[in-house]
């Protein structure tokens, strides 16, 4: 049994071909998809469904008419912290009061998480992967990082994998306190047991590379021992001011280097020659982060020009920003980092799944999940230009009604 997706006025792709609107976006107008298994079995002109739908299945199957509409691929958002306790409101208040953001913020959510239950901490993610969802989210990746205990890291990215295939092991996102003393001791720790119980159930090793957070030299460390326990890197660097943490993260092959408000014209062109390589390292911009802490936004235009992949995550955590909203990220980066409404929808959806490394997601063309969005509106520029509206009318996930 399958579904027929009909009636779409504007079929976002993200797989151009010749005939197809938008460049990357690869827009179909008058189209319909064609859903099997799960997968996208067909997308194309409506006109021509007809023939393909009497060739496959699906002929008997459900049939939705998307009212002339949009729909787009379902949002992929590479970079989120959702295992957590408590929440940070009062350090937000005080923020736009005209407070700074540090990273040793992080500790008090450390407190808070440590103290919660796993089942406290199961209901709280099941909380926000359903507000991700309601906002056309349907691959999310989600980070330890407020444990830095081995039982309490492992319990982060245990929980996250209950959950999704995209889990990271972030033991190195700021030294604990009870290690604030001998931060040698906590990397032996991190690179150690901790990485020990934790890449089990993770696919990925991150590092916050930042001033108050970890050195270059303590970065290589754990990824390095990351990636020869068999994860894959990705790295939280220049967020709050130049650094070499994007040419570790090039040199080290990371699938993304993420947060790239402070970027070295070195930066950007290291960047833009691991794209050029092959398999590049992708700028992942995380415009809540600087909604929420009143920093300037990083500028995608000028890693577009260049050539570098750029994707945009919601980086969803209680301290730098949270909100679990990509809509919401899409109107900031084209209001205020320099992004087109295209650009901006190609970088939450295409471009995630490239800061993933994957190619199943982000893309509807057969083969690819079946993972749709319909929208209220009539194009997908619409994201951008009524932004705070809520905009998702339906969400398949896998090919399943999920909204
Ligand atoms: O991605 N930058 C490091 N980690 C988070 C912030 C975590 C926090 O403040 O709790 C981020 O912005
Ligand atoms: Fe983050």
């Amino acid at each position: 049994m399958g579904t027929t997706i009909g009636n779409i006025g504007e079929l976002v792709t993200n797989d151009p071909a010749p005939g197809r609107d938008g460049g990357k976006l690869g827009i179909i107008r008058d189209a319909a998809v064609l859903i099997e298994d799960g997968r996208v079995a067909w997308v194309g002109r409506a006109a021509e469904l007809p023939d393909r739908a009497a060739e496959s299945s699906v002929s008997s199957a459900q049939v939705v008419d998307a009212g002339g509409l949009a729909v787009i691929p379902g949002f992929v958002d590479s970079h989120a912290h959702l295992v957590f306790g408590g929440d940070r409101a009062v350090e937000f208040e005080a923020r736009m009061a005209g407070r700074r953001y540090e990273a040793g913020g992080i500790r008090s959510t450390v407190a808070a998480t440590r103290a919660a239950t796993d089942d406290e901490l199961r209901m709280r993610l099941a909380g926000f992967l359903d507000e991700m969802r309601a906002q056309g989210t349907t691959t999310v990746e989600i980070k330890s990082g407020y444990g830095l205990s081995v039982a309490d890291e492992e319990r982060a990215v245990r929980l996250a994998r209950e959950v999704t295939g995209e889990v990271t092991f972030l033991g190195a996102h700021v030294v604990p306190a009870e290690y604030a003393d001998d931060r040698g001791a906590y990397v032996d720790l991190v690179v150690g047991d901790m990485l020990t119980a934790c890449a089990p159930h993770s696919r990925w090793i991150d590092v916050f590379c930042e001033t108050g957070a970890f050195t270059i030299a303590e970065s290589r460390r754990v990824l390095e021992a990351g990636i020869a326990a068999g994860l894959l890197p990705r790295v939280h660097a220049s967020q709050l001011g130049e650094g070499d943490g994007v040419k570790l993260a090039v040199e080290l092959g990371a699938a993304s280097v993420d947060h790239c408000t402070y970027l070295t014209d070195g930066d950007i062109a290291a960047l833009a020659e691991s794209g050029a390589a092959g398999s590049g390292t992708v700028a992942t911009l995380l415009p809540g982060v600087e909604f929420s802490t009143r920093q300037p936004y990083p500028d995608a235009r000028r890693l577009l020009d260049a050539g570098v992949t750029v994707a945009l995550a919601s980086d969803c955590n209680p301290g730098s920003s949270f909100t679990s909203s990509l809509p919401f990220c899409i109107a900031v980066a084209v209001r205020d980092m320099g992004m087109t409404p295209g650009e901006a929808l190609w970088a939450a959806t295409a471009g995630g799944a490239a800061a993933l490394r994957r190619d199943d997601v982000g893309v509807l063309r057969p083969g690819a999940r079946a993972d749709l969005v319909q929208l209220s509106a009539p194009s997908h520029v619409h994201l951008a230009y009524r932004p705070g509206v809520p905009q998702i009318a339906a969400v398949w996930k896998d090919g399943v009604l999920a909204r």
